[in-house]
């Protein structure tokens, strides 16, 4: 009896323990795997985690680099193409390799809870893709262009600068490029912050490593060596502005990796350093004074500071001054909080500082008015640096989860990349397989190419709800309907 009744005990005990686990399972399942899809946004998605997350939405930019309207828009205005060809022998060696298609697959197996993905591209359309799914959408540029007029554009310093204004674009956005790879389940909170107040990366060489020998300094012209390709002159462009901006920093460069960016501090940068990014965003190619978009970005989120500049003013410098006379007080904040001694040469300094940014050219008999001071950056930076100790934005850098790996040119050294992401590879959530093949030899390129795409199809083989099925493939492949034809 005592014994029936010990079993009875047990079983309860294990039913329960059973009953438990499964509703455990019901309401936290594996945070390591990802297996539905969220219907609308991480809210409607089954992560208890994550279900008070606001929507966010990925923004791919991408080029069909073998379409030959594409080439011809971009290279070959005033020629015809066979010329063309032979000016720029390299427009041969910009085929697709299918990236995008892959870069999705990995977005589909670990990053399934964003909402929505919009490939932006100079109207083309990827042959493979299917546009009915409900959660692809492809954006031309004129569709989110501020001013359409400096299209077309073939420089991704400008469009990055504009996909913010895509319409129906989430508040939060990921930003990403064809050559960056999900490696395992990751979620939000590796790049923001839920309230959105804290943004992390764990993306960025950091400012030690940027001093070793694994990476060049590149700003301060501290450069020698080759020329510096127009990526890294505009990093140093960005750098120097924000030397004269934020005072001199050593600041990394974050590679080629996904970020989270916020629409209305897009809105901000822009407002903060117009000039920057309007000429960025009315260029047609890559140029060396770009506003270059992630540094920019992120750099400014770091260092900019929470300042009441009215407030300042009105407190400190309007009231005692009347309108255009300054007095001995007034000259000492203003030289003080710019590192200068107060001294007749320190005022013509400042005045002729401002005049310039006023583009006033008379700057002898210049009175300097307190409208003039208060439009003036100069003077913003240096009371904002000197008054304010508190940074406007949170930022974290945490460790690198992030993996570059360089396709060629040589062969050895691409294998040894492939290897050293093996080797790490629990702690990589993101890789970036960027190709350099060798120019000159066809058949090195194709083995090197070989091995990267053999990557890619082991890690992604499995299609993607993204693409068509059965192999079918899109018989239009450019949404503004021009062929070559439209040329001649
Ligand atoms: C790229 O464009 C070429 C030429 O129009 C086309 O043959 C190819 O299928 C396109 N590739 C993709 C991935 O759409
Ligand atoms: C494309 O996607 C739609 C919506 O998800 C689906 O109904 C359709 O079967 C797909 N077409 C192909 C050819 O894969």
């Amino acid at each position: 009896m005592k014994n029936n009744f010990s079993n009875r005990k047990i079983t309860i005990v294990l039913v329960s323990v059973f009953l438990f686990l499964i509703v455990l399972k019901f309401f936290y399942p594996s945070q390591n795997k990802i297996t539905e899809i969220p219907a609308d946004n991480i809210k409607g998605s089954v992560w208890t985690k994550y279900k008070d997350w606001p929507p966010i939405d990925l923004v791919y930019t991408w080029v069909n680099g073998s379409d030959p309207v594409h080439l011809k828009k971009k290279f070959c205005d005033a020629l015809d193409f066979k010329n063309c060809y032979t000016k720029y022998p390299n427009i041969n060696g910009f085929t697709d390799h299918g990236e995008l298609k892959y870069s999705l697959r990995s977005v589909d197996m670990y990053m399934s809870w964003v909402r929505k993905i919009y490939i932006v591209t100079n109207n083309q359309i990827p042959n493979w893709l299917n546009t009915s799914n409900p959660r692809i959408q492809i954006v031309s540029l004129e569709d989110f262009y501020e001013d359409p007029s400096t299209l077309p554009s073939f420089s991704s310093p400008s469009i990055q600068h504009q996909i913010y204004r895509i319409k129906g674009l989430s508040e939060y956005f990921i930003s990403m490029d064809d050559d960056n790879f999900i490696t395992k389940p990751s979620w939000p909170d590796l790049l923001v912050s839920q309230d959105g107040k804290t943004f992390s990366t764990d993306f960025y060489w950091t400012a030690v490593e940027s001093h070793s020998k694994r990476q060049r300094r590149i700003g301060h012209n501290e450069v020698k060596g080759p020329r510096l390709n127009e990526f890294l002159e505009s990093i140093k462009y960005v750098d120097t502005l924000y030397d004269q901006t934020y005072g001199y920093a050593y600041r990394s460069i974050m590679p080629h990796a996904p970020g989270v960016f916020k629409k209305s501090i897009m809105e901000e940068l822009h407002k903060r350093f117009p000039i920057q990014s309007q000429k960025t965003i009315r260029n047609q190619y890559r140029h060396r004074d770009d506003f270059q978009f992630q540094f920019s970005y992120f750099w400014y989120l770091i260092q900019e500071k929470e300042f009441n500049f009215e407030e300042y003013f009105q407190n400190n410098l309007a009231d005692q001054i009347n309108n255009n006379l300054f007095d001995t007080n007034k000259w000492n904040i203003l030289t003080d909080a710019l590192g200068l001694k107060y001294h007749s040469d320190s005022i013509k300094r400042i005045t002729r500082k401002i005049a310039r940014e006023n583009h006033i050219l008379q700057e002898d008999g210049m009175v300097l008015t307190l409208q003039l001071l208060k439009k003036s950056d100069y003077i913003y930076n240096a009371l904002a640096n000197k008054y304010s100790s508190k940074l406007k934005y949170n930022f974290k850098f945490v460790d690198s989860r992030f993996r570059f790996i360089a396709i060629g040119p040589r062969l050895s050294r691409t294998k040894f990349n492939i290897k050293e992401y093996y080797r790490n590879k629990d702690k990589i959530n993101f890789i970036c397989l960027n190709d350099d093949l060798p120019t000159g030899d066809h058949e090195l390129a194709i083995k090197i190419e070989n091995i990267m795409l053999n990557f890619l199809k082991k890690h992604y083989h499995k299609p993607s709800q993204f693409e068509l099925k059965d192999n079918k493939r899109n018989s239009v492949l450019r949404n503004d309907g021009l062929t070559l034809d439209d040329f001649d």
